[in-house]
């Protein structure tokens, strides 16, 4: 019987790399690739078939931010597969700091100024948005609807 793996951010980055890396070891798996993205989890279907035509690779479309969405892919996934027998949540966003100019002008003409150059602590500032569900993205994308995802598939 075919192992059933579910890999949330299959469709770029480490969630790719690990659904390749999953069938050079099982090209008998069936892999579950839940993404954002249903044309970019397409392109990756038939990449991955080509190199593996004996797997069986399937798409379901969420989007962990959006508890809606969230709460949709699970019921499909209880519908559409009996048991799984891996999952991978791996899809997940991380903001690029930048420069705060603010930081760095009330920095240069404080006492932490040589702490703020070696660190650059008080220098840089990370920018989460708030999603549709009053969230922070970050929390809601890397963990919150991840668990939400997980708990309900047994609902
Ligand atoms: N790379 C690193 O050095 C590193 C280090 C520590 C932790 N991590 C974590 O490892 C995971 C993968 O990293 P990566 O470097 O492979 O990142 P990546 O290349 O940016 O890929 C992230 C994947 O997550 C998906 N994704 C993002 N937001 C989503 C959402 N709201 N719903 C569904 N899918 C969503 C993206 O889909 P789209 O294609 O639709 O954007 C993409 O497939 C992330 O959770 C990251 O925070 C990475």
């Amino acid at each position: 019987m075919r192992k059933v793996v579910l890999v949330t951010g299959a469709s770029s980055g480490i969630g790719l790399t690990l659904c390749k890396r999953l069938l050079a070891e099982d090209d008998e798996l069936h892999l579950c690739l839940a993404c954002r993205n249903v044309g970019k989890a397409e392109a990756v279907r038939a990449d991955l078939l080509a190199s593996h035509p004996t797997a069986e690779v399937t798409i379901v479309q969420v989007d962990v931010s959006n508890l809606q969405s969230v709460f949709r892919a699970s019921k499909e996934l209880r519908q559409r597969f009996q048991r799984l027998d891996y999952v991978y949540l791996n899809a997940g966003i991380m903001p690029n700091p930048h420069l705060s100019i603010r930081g760095l002008f009330s920095g240069l003409f404080s006492r932490r100024v040589m702490h703020m150059f070696s660190t650059a602590e008080g220098m840089l500032t990370q920018e989460d948005k708030t999603t549709a569900d009053g969230l922070q993205e970050v929390f809601e994308t890397n963990v919150f609807g991840h668990f939400l995802l997980v708990k309900r598939l047994w609902v």
